[in-house]
């Protein structure tokens, strides 16, 4: 058993993390300045942007490791200067406090977006499934904010590689247990909605993971942050598409731009690919809309009528 601080453990991913951990048997310690009931973790209010409060916190908690999740999660939610400044401010901060307690790893999140999908001014993938070793090109405050935190932490592989391990990863878009019942998503739509539209999940090229997956992922990663590139970055999200039709004719019709590479994805395949975590780690998403979704479709789904067509 370790103690694990979580970052932005109150959050909409922080909370699957924070249970992960726990059924893992670690001993976590949320870090957050807003709490959420019923965690199986010491809570604590702290606006990590304090370095010195932070610097004191972690002294006092002394993990063992570190999971950085708080950020301003949503792009576009306030002025994109604001975003890139509060969350490589953040990453500061939990990089050095987390350093000077003494932590021997550190699990940082960044996002898909740092691909540059959605530029207003034109996008194209090199290839696809999209991967770690595709070319980054953020184009908003968020994206690189996540960006800059990536760089950030292959500085510190470079400045404390031989004290501490480092790890990245980029969650696809998460959705919460609550959500599958119901319960709106980050963007303000229920998973039901973004299936019968598909266009509201196109411009994030369909990608999505179940938050208690992603929880899975930050155990694996420190189960084998010993054994794995120090400062490795990670995709992690589902094996398929947010979307009932086949990903290569959702992308054709969606995200035109993307429709000659897309030719390249079987099936129901996801747009990102997670095959390096689970080379490295042994993870994969367990969990689909498919297996998880409470309400079907409004629309029928295509390919279950073609796995099925005469039943
Ligand atoms: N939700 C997604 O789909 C998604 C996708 C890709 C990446 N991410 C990244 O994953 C991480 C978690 O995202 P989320 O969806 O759980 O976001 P969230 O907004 O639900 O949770 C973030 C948490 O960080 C906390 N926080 C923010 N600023 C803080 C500060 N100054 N001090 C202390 N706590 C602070 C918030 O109170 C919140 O509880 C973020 O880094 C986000 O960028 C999320």
């Amino acid at each position: 058993m370790s103690r694990i601080a979580v970052t932005g453990g109150a959050g909409r991913l922080g909370r699957s993390v924070v249970r992960a951990l726990a059924e893992a048997g670690h001993e976590v310690v949320s870090i957050d300045r807003t709490s959420a009931e019923g965690l199986p973790a010491r809570q604590l209010d702290l606006d990590l942007l304090d370095a010195a409060a932070t610097r004191q916190a972690f002294a006092r908690i002394a993990p063992d490791a570190v999971v950085h999740l708080a950020a301003i999660a949503v792009p576009g939610s306030r002025p994109d200067f604001e975003i890139f400044d509060i969350n490589t401010r953040l990453l500061w901060s939990v990089l050095e406090g987390a350093l000077a307690a003494g932590a021997g790893a550190l699990l940082v999140a960044s996002s898909p977006t740092v691909i540059g999908y959605g530029a207003p001014s034109g996008w194209e993938p090199a290839y696809l499934p999209l991967d770690e070793a595709h070319p980054v090109a953020p184009w908003n405050g968020y994206a690189t904010s996540k960006a800059a935190i990536e760089e950030i932490v292959r500085m510190a592989v470079r400045r404390d590689g031989h004290r501490a391990r480092f790890g990245v990863f980029r969650p696809c878009y998460v959705i919460a247990p609550e959500e599958w019942a119901g319960a709106p998503t980050q963007q303000g739509h229920t998973v039901a909605e973004r299936l019968a539209d598909p266009a509201l999940s196109a411009v994030a090229l369909f990608n999505y993971l179940d938050a208690r997956d992603a929880g899975d992922f930050v155990t694996a990663w420190l189960d084998h942050a010993e054994d794995v590139p120090n400062g490795a970055v990670f995709f992690v999200g589902a094996p398929d598409a947010l979307v009932a039709a086949p990903t290569a004719e959702a992308l054709a019709t969606h995200v035109p731009e993307t429709a000659g590479a897309a030719a390249a994805l079987p099936g129901t395949a996801a747009v990102f690919s997670s095959a390096r975590a689970e080379r490295l780690l042994g993870w994969r998403a367990r969990r689909t809309w498919r297996t998880e979704l409470d309400a079907p479709p409004s629309r029928p789904d295509p390919l279950r009528s073609a796995e099925a067509p005469h039943a």
